[in-house]
């Protein structure tokens, strides 16, 4: 018998660094795609289930109130979202700056123009690989084109092209492929994020962790693009902390610069938090976001450092890295306050080195697990 999940040790819980940067603003689960390397929850969040207008224009005027700077409007496919204008609008009045992050499949001329009409200032867009047949492998689902026509739109429009692709097995290998695409479509900013292994992407671990030596080849090809552009436009290259053997400071650290509305109005520090046991989000529609930012017990719970246990209490690195991914942590260890095994002075980093080598051992091309839960 598997025991209980232990919910984190009780410990008094700091003062809030100062006011949130972001939010993150799922505004849907759901999407037109698939992909196995999905970090939205496996129980997704069901459409009935959603704040309405209202109450999402509320959390955004709340949200300028408390000082957040950036929203992304993310999801699923925020497009999906019939009055994603007025939610647009309601940020923009709020004095929030507002990215879409989409897969661009619904991006059609009259919709940017609408959105942008109601102060959208930047898009975020999701490719997979730069091989048609192949991208569409990866998001289970038609898309390519769609996303070819939204950069072009996105481009015209005149707002800032963010193109994200995540990165795993299927597609480190093809890294430059990736990089010229994202040049031809005209990319200000290009992020090749490794996965990050929450929700489906968890699910999908063995088919997506890739080789060390992949790891290798693709960060020397990033290096060698991110000195021959000079910046223009800036590349971004998310390190693979299970494969690099480091922590990440998962969301510049827990309670420290984010937070996060999940569609039915659940407010999380990072997106995969609510997979933690005994923290009992709060909700928008019970609760301000300033008292649950300064105030309540899931926000507070990792803040700061007095919390984090052997090893970390002693290293150098911990106002750095703040212990790895609490996330990650409970979903190897099942405790969300033990160092991430992602590190290689975790107690517990021989559960990640099992992994890689299975995941080695997996058959290639990889099969994956589609998400499910589309519009
Ligand atoms: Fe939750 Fe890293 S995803 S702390």
């Amino acid at each position: 018998m598997t025991a209980p999940p232990e919910a984190p040790a009780p410990h008094p819980s700091p003062a809030p660094p100062g006011p949130p940067w972001a939010l993150l603003a799922e505004l849907t689960h759901a999407c037109p795609l698939r992909c196995g390397y999905c970090s939205n929850p496996v129980e997704l969040i069901g459409r009935s289930a959603e704040l309405s207008t209202d109450q999402w224009s509320d959390v955004f005027r709340q949200a300028g109130a408390l000082g957040v700077v950036h929203t992304h409007l993310s999801g699923g496919e925020p497009l999906l979202r019939r009055d994603l204008p007025a939610l647009v609008a309601a940020a923009d009045g709020a004095g929030l700056y507002t990215q879409l992050v989409t897969s661009g499949v619904g991006l059609g001329e009259r919709r940017l123009a609408e959105l942008t009409g109601a102060g959208l200032r930047s898009v975020q867009l999701s490719v997979q690989h730069a091989d048609p047949a192949a991208a569409e492998h990866i998001a289970g689902a038609r898309s390519f084109a769609a996303k070819e026509r939204a950069a072009r739109l996105v481009r015209e429009a005149g707002l800032p092209l963010g193109l994200n692709a995540v990165l795993h097995r299927g597609n480190l290998d093809d890294l430059d492929a990736l990089v010229r695409l994202a040049l031809d479509w005209g990319a200000d900013r290009i992020e090749l994020a490794n996965t990050q292994y929450h929700g489906w992407a968890a699910r999908n671990r063995a088919a997506l962790l890739p080789t060390p030596a992949q790891v290798e080849r693709a960060r020397a090809r990033a290096t060698r693009w991110r000195e021959r552009l000079g910046g223009t436009p800036e590349l971004v290259w998310v390190a693979p902390d299970l494969v690099d053997a480091t922590a990440k400071p998962c969301m510049g650290g827990w309670g420290a610069v984010s937070l996060t509305v999940a569609p039915d109005g659940t407010v999380l520090p990072c997106p995969a938090a609510g997979t933690l046991p005994g923290l009992d989000p709060p909700n928008v529609r019970d609760r301000q976001l300033a008292w649950i930012w300064q105030e309540s017990e899931i926000f507070g719970v990792f803040r700061g450092d007095s919390w984090l246990p052997e090893p970390c209490r002693g290293c150098a690195l911990r106002t750095v890295d703040h212990g790895g991914c609490r996330c990650q942590a409970y979903a190897l260890t099942g405790d969300a306050a033990r160092t991430d095994p992602a590190c290689r002075h975790a107690p517990e980093r021989p559960l990640v080195d099992v992994l890689l080598l299975d995941a080695a051992r997996a058959p290639h091309p990889p099969g994956y697990a589609y998400r499910e839960g589309g519009p």
